[in-house]
């Protein structure tokens, strides 16, 4: 009989018929009479009860199903007088696959701390929280493609080792086959990557923008989805050092386009979620954050508030609010300052626009004022910056200008320029921290745990 996984069972069709089961037990309780064993295989938050009338089968046979063992039954599936289940599988036959040793096995049934489950990551997939979270995650990558797919975009995959530094922080993980124990040095004492693997310095990817400039400016929208890297302090609950990101890049688009797509963009994502991963935000909701459901749905429901960064300061500064950073115009904003706006002020997902030059990247298109670029960053409730983008510049001149003005070598980005150089277009592009969104969307608060392995 071919196994039917539980989230299926549940399916009132199925009801009446033998089925076969196959999972991780969390529980086992009971007495001589009848036990009852409550099973998981990861298809759904919902444990399928397993009813084992104990006249058919012996202690001894039942004696490994302990937390954590791995068992196959089959039997008849049937509706449940229980509380708390609609139906449950008489059990007829045992397998027993692995056992798992009481006295060993780290996931005993009381609730952990997720301090330490973060050291058994490992195994913290087999739990009920990371279940729902590992479910949301991927459901929330699915949903990334489709909605870009529904749009016509292209799926563009850009590179992971690079030479090129996108956001001109200098955070990079530098990637090298060259001995560290023998390092080969010029005259004047540098290190000579020519005779590194690609012949010159390489790092892992900050960001795939620059390259999906490239297929913007050829297939019209484009979108990256992939892993990036920083060598930042990540010693905070929304920094990790390895995280996923999302890049759409669009020819034709100013800042309001981007803008428009980013917030349909976020809302889709967020509605998709709570379609089809209920159960499991529900279960995340009751256990660590009650007011969840009630704050997707009001990021759904209603329109993000657009404001400059100008007037974002001077909100800040006549708020009277004693802040860790101090606030004035030119300073970058912190998350505090973020969410003050957004949790405190405005009490709505906000997009701040036009930030000064100075604290944004060089490729960021450039205000009349001379001061200002219009960049974008939208701002949610207990996340922060979730999204940061910009419409870019278009013009080779003043791009030029800034590169110089930066000093960012040419030899460096003459085929960035080269976007500008030939057939150059408005264009705009941002860049969504998947894991921030994972994070927005289960209610959790350390961006360690919406990811597998951080
Ligand atoms: O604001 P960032 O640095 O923007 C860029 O990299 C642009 N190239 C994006 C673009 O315009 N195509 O990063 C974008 C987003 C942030 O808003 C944040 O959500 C996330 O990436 N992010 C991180 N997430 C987790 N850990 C980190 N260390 C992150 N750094 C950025
Ligand atoms: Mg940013």
């Amino acid at each position: 009989m071919k196994r039917t996984k539980i989230s299926r069972l549940f399916d009132p069709g199925l009801l009446g018929s033998e089925v076969s089961v196959k999972g991780w037990v969390r529980t086992r309780r009971g007495n001589k009479h009848v036990q009852f064993v409550a099973l998981n295989d990861g298809s759904t938050i919902r444990n399928m009860q397993i009813v084992f009338d104990m006249s058919q089968f012996t202690d001894e046979q039942l004696k490994p199903i302990t937390t954590g063992a791995s068992i196959h039954v089959t039997g008849l599936l049937v509706e449940s007088m229980g509380k708390g289940q609609t139906c449950e599988v008489q059990a007829r036959t045992l397998e027993v696959y692995g056992t798992a040793d009481p006295d060993t096995y780290p996931l005993q049934k009381k609730g952990h701390t997720l301090e330490f489950l973060r050291e058994k990551a490992h195994l913290r997939p087999r739990t009920n929280t990371f279940g729902a979270i590992l479910r949301v995650r991927s459901a929330l990558a699915f949903a990334i493609h489709s909605f870009f797919n529904e749009r016509g975009f292209t799926y563009l995959h850009t590179p992971l080792i690079t030479a090129s530094d996108c956001e001109g922080a200098g955070a990079m993980f530098q990637v090298t086959t060259l001995d560290l124990n023998d390092i080969p040095r010029n005259d004047d004492g540098k290190v000579d990557y020519s005779s590194d693997f690609f012949g010159k310095p390489t790092a892992l990817t900050v960001s795939g923008q620059l390259e999906g400039e490239l297929g913007a400016t050829a297939l019209g929208e484009i979108y990256t989805f992939g892993p990036t890297f920083r060598a930042e302090n990540s010693n905070t609950p929304r920094h990790l050092s390895e995280f996923w990101m999302i890049e759409p890049e669009m020819a034709f688009y100013d800042i309001t386009d981007n803008m428009e797509l980013a917030e349909d963009f976020v809302k889709y994502c967020i509605t998709y979620a709570l379609d089809h991963c209920r159960d499991d935000i529900d279960f995340l909701a009751q256990m660590y954050d009650k007011d969840l459901v009630e704050r997707l749905q009001f990021v759904v429901h209603n329109d993000f508030v657009r404001l400059t960064y100008t007037e974002g300061v001077d909100i800040l500064l006549k708020s009277g609010k004693k802040f860790e950073f101090p606030v004035y115009w030119g300073a970058d904003l912190q998350s505090e300052h973020e969410r003050y706006l957004v949790e405190e002020h405005f009490r709505k997902p906000v997009i701040l626009t036009d930030y000064p030059k100075e604290i944004k990247a060089f490729y960021m298109k450039q205000n009349e004022d001379g001061r200002t670029v219009r960049a974008m960053d939208v701002l949610f409730p207990k996340i922060g910056e979730i999204i940061g983008g910009s419409q870019r510049e278009e013009s080779l001149e003043k791009l030029s200008a800034r590169i110089a003005e930066l000093g960012i070598p040419e030899k460096d980005v003459w085929w960035y320029l080269d976007t500008r150089r030939f057939g150059s277009v408005p264009h705009s592009g941002f860049g969504l921290g998947f894991e921030r969104l994972v994070l927005f969307v289960t209610g959790m608060s350390n961006i360690r745990d919406v990811i597998p392995f951080p």
